[in-house]
């Protein structure tokens, strides 16, 4: 009895370790991809197909995005999903951005002023919605979309013409517009890794 104790007690431990480790490495996910693949892989997709993305995909994305970390957690942030053509048409038109016309979806990032301190002076919102952004770019990456951040912020012409164009209230500053779609191209990832750029204390 014991010895079947014993057995049973090691399988599940290995059962558990086993899916433990899955969830909490960053090795392969289900694609077989590893997160530092997907890092290396992204670069910057400017064409698109016509193929939707599917709402799935659509909502990971979004989870990715708001898993990105902030300065006293304050998650300064809302998170628009735009999938109306016509206004990803009229977006990219007014704030001139080609990318955003041929995509299928844009999301736009924005900070909330109401969740910041209030004084002008403090733009970790703006760093935090960074982190949001290239989160979003590297879900996009992993799930096999291609995606280009379009920027508005620090621009007032581009984040007010943004924000009225998708009705969005005053405390709302659209940080970055991220086109994203099918990849209607394939461009190598730029090799950017420099010696030059990196200082090294030992
Ligand atoms: C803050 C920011 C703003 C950007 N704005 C635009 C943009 O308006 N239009 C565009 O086509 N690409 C834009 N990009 C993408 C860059 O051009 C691109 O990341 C850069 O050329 C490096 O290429 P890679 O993304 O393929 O590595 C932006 C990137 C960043 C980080």
């Amino acid at each position: 009895m014991n010895k079947i104790l014993t057995f049973a007690t090691c399988a599940l431990l290995a059962v558990g370790i086993n899916s433990c480790c899955n969830k909490n490495s960053c090795e392969k996910n289900q694609s077989g991809t590893s997160c530092l693949e997907v890092i290396k892989n992204r670069t910057s997709i400017r064409q698109y197909t016509d193929q939707p993305v599917e709402k799935e995909k659509i909502d990971q994305l979004l989870r990715a995005g708001l898993a990105a970390p902030s300065a006293m957690n304050k998650q300064p942030w809302k998170i628009v999903a735009l999938t109306n053509k016509e206004k990803i048409k009229e977006l990219a038109d007014s704030t001139g951005k080609p990318p955003i016309a041929k995509s299928t979806l844009t999301i736009i990032v924005c900070g909330d002023m109401t969740k910041t301190s209030g004084n002008a002076d403090d733009l970790w919102w703006s760093e935090d919605c960074g982190a949001v952004t290239e989160n979003v770019l590297l879900a996009a990456t992993a799930q096999g979309l291609g995606a280009v951040w379009c920027g508005t912020w620090p621009d007032p012409n581009r984040y007010n013409k943004a924000r009225q164009v998708l009705g969005l209230p005053e405390n709302l500053v659209p940080y970055s517009m991220i086109a994203i779609g099918y990849p209607g191209e394939n461009p190598t990832p730029k090799d950017k890794f420099t010696e030059d750029n990196i200082i090294r204390i030992e």
